[in-house]
């Protein structure tokens, strides 16, 4: 990834512990671009309280969880930080600026809320906090001064949204936000071991980074192959086989995946000893992983001193952006 000197914010609600969909999706991304980039990682909990709000104790346990996710798949603390979001009041404080710069019919148009909507069951009775989340992601974005916005397609309206505010911002008070673009994950998505198409926790078809060996095992034994592939010598199909599909993404020796296709394809080659290839490849992936993790999980003082300055070097951004906002408001009493 040539991306060079840019301020880049991206972020993950604690809502659940990561998994390998995030990791191809996005935490692979982030571990390159921290090389020669400014990374800002949020973990937004004050996003997840807008559907969570009833439940504090999962959303604090899970920022360990997925503070302990980023630091095992090699994050760097010394180049990156890990900002949680609810300890930046600068982002509450833009919140509520912004939100006089956007309609309710322009917010309602978003599809990703609106698809979010139907799957949680809300209607009239949305928390107006939910519904307003994309404002706050506004704030996000432009209170690190991002310039650009690691996300999956389903973020694309929420960085429109805020290069909308940031035009509208700048033109009514003075130039001070940075406007962001997004850059889009080339790797495609991972589907889940369902062979649905995408990972996610709510559908039960994830394989979660700590996994244990025995949990992969298992539930890449119940994985989606070919349904019409019954017998071993029956001629099986490989496109939309999840199980070739990870392999493509995971397994180092490609050359010997594509002789399993064409072995799979003729017939002969039975999904068992396919899945125990995958279950092999999977573990050695995750097994370094999985070290890391036990790591720091021995020594969760380290963790808290990680998320104490990753706080810092946050404010040191956000409160610079607040005091140009409200400068530019007028409100620089
Ligand atoms: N909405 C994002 C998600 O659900 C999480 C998020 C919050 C985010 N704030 C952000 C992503 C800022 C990128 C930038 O995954």
């Amino acid at each position: 990834m040539g991306t060079k000197g840019k301020t880049i914010l991206t972020g993950d609600r604690p809502t659940g512990p990561l998994h390998l969909g995030h990791y191809i999706g996005s935490l692979k991304s982030r571990v390159e671009l921290q090389q020669n980039n400014k990374v800002y990682v949020l973990i937004a909990d004050m996003q997840a309280l807008t559907d969570n709000a009833d439940n504090p104790k999962k959303v604090r346990d899970n920022i360990i969880e997925v503070t302990l996710d980023y630091l095992s798949v090699g994050i760097d603390p010394g180049k990156v930080s890990i900002v949680i979001q609810s300890r930046m009041p600068e982002i509450s404080e833009l919140t509520m600026y912004y939100m006089n710069l956007v309609s309710v019919a322009r917010v309602k148009r978003n599809p990703t809320v609106k698809e979010e909507m139907k799957q949680k069951g809300f209607g009239a009775d949305v928390p107006a906090g939910f519904f307003m989340y994309p404002v706050s992601q506004a704030a996000d974005i432009t209170a690190f001064g991002a310039n650009l916005v690691p996300v999956g397609e389903d973020q694309l309206p929420m960085i429109e949204l805020t290069r909308e505010i940031v035009d509208k911002f700048n033109k009514t008070y003075k130039k001070v936000l940075i406007k962001p673009e997004a850059m889009i994950s080339e790797t495609s998505r991972l589907p889940g071991i369902d062979g649905k198409a995408k990972m996610s926790k709510s559908l039960g078809n994830a394989i979660y980074l700590k996994d244990k060996p025995k949990d992969v095992e298992k539930k890449v034994m119940k994985m989606y192959t070919d349904p019409e592939h019954i017998h071993k010598d029956d001629p099986g199909k490989v496109e939309g086989n999840t199980v070739f599909t990870y392999l493509d993404v995971f397994d180092p020796d490609k050359k010997e995946v594509e002789e399993l296709k064409t072995h799979y394809r003729k017939g002969g080659l039975g999904d068992v000893e396919l899945k125990k290839r995958l279950i092999g490849v999977l573990n050695n992936f995750l097994d370094p992983i999985r070290e890391k993790r036990a790591q720091y999980e021995g020594n969760k003082d380290k963790v808290i001193e990680i998320l104490e300055k990753g706080a810092k070097e946050g404010r040191e951004a956000t409160s610079g952006t607040l005091k140009k906002v409200k400068s530019a408001m007028m409100l620089d009493y």
